[in-house]
């Protein structure tokens, strides 16, 4: 089966949200007080997997567990286990900060996981620290380079939110960084968010960052980029990749295949829209997986907003990617 949405986009991945805490305090997710949010209690681990399983009979192959920090969780190796057993899930991926990343790859992979994605807004120890709060780029960095030999990532994505005056000055330092390794580096531009110091003074845009660059990126064919809101590139023979999220220059909503749920239960079908769903009470009130399903079949039909792929993201509506997951 495949779900489709009234624009008919296919969605086929699901962003799971495991906790809203983190270990960093980077300024994009904690620009403030007030960040609020703590009223609703965190979904079980076992309400967490009747909706995954849910999901998974709603014709979703490919799921993502983010945060917050998701590694805070504390089981999330046997969520992950337990989701490697749900056959449809073909994909299982991670979006982590890298800090307790090192000692858990092996207990990781063993149990499914086969996408990596980490979050690295700098090369350079003081820039890294003053945005996140802590002084631990070496051991990010020591984690990407044991994570580089597990084979079954093919490439380990590195997130960059660009940010003027802070780290947009290291672009061509990540390329050189990352070109030669099995790496796919993601500019994302920065998008207004809730609390997240957005301003246009510090928004740089892709055709910026391309050329600071400054080297001739090759568009990779159709069949080697996956559907997402990434664009890829490739330099030469080199095994890095380079990609770009352009969420305020381009809009990514086009190619939109996913939905999010937030630790607390709540479904979003669009980053940039206020309305959620929440599911705390379907799962409550259920243990039968079909049924749950045709909940949610019926909620995405009828109650999930999903915004029109040609309409600017830009509309006001701040998104907290610490409670969506980004
Ligand atoms: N703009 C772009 N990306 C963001 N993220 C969080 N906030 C923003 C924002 N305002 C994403 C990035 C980052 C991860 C923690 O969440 O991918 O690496």
């Amino acid at each position: 089966m495949i779900l489709k949405d009234i624009y008919g986009r296919s969605i086929s991945y699901l962003r799971v949200s495991l906790t809203e805490k983190c270990n960093l305090k980077c300024g994009y997710c904690y620009g403030g007080p007030g960040n609020g949010g703590v009223l609703k209690p965190q979904l079980s681990d076992d309400a967490l997997f009747k909706l995954i399983k849910a999901f998974s009979f709603m014709g979703i192959d490919k799921i993502r567990y983010t945060g917050g920090e998701p590694l805070l969780r504390e089981r999330v190796a046997d969520m992950i286990k337990e989701t490697s057993k749900i056959e449809s899930f073909k994909i299982i991926g991670l979006t982590t900060n890298g800090v307790l990343l090192g000692p858990r790859l092996d207990s990781l992979v063993g149990a499914g996981l086969n996408r990596l994605n980490i979050s690295l807004d700098s090369l350079d120890r003081k820039t890294y620290a003053g945005i996140t709060g802590k002084d631990c780029l070496g051991s990010i960095l020591d984690a990407i380079d044991l994570a580089l030999q597990y084979d079954v990532f093919g490439h380990i994505k590195i997130n960059i939110v660009v940010m003027r005056g802070i780290n947009h000055n290291e672009a061509p330092r990540f390329a050189e960084w990352a070109l030669d390794k099995k790496i796919d580096l993601r500019f994302i531009e920065f998008m207004p968010g809730y609390k997240s110091g957005w301003g246009e003074e510090l928004f740089v845009g892709e055709d910026e960052i391309k050329k600071r660059i400054g080297i001739k990126l090759d568009p990779l064919s159709i069949g080697e980029s996956n559907s997402g809101p990434a664009k890829s590139f490739r330099y030469g023979d080199y095994p890095g990749r380079i990609s770009f999220i352009s969420a305020v220059s381009r809009g990514f909503c086009v190619n939109c295949n996913r939905l999010r749920l937030t630790s607390k239960g709540d479904l979003v079908g669009c980053l940039f829209d206020s309305k959620s769903v929440n599911l705390g009470a379907v799962v409550e009130n259920s243990d039968s997986i079909e049924e749950i399903a045709s909940v949610l079949k019926k909620i995405f039909a009828e109650q999930l907003y999903r915004k029109s792929p040609d309409v600017k993201i830009i509309n006001g509506c701040e998104p907290s990617m610490r409670k969506i997951g980004g």
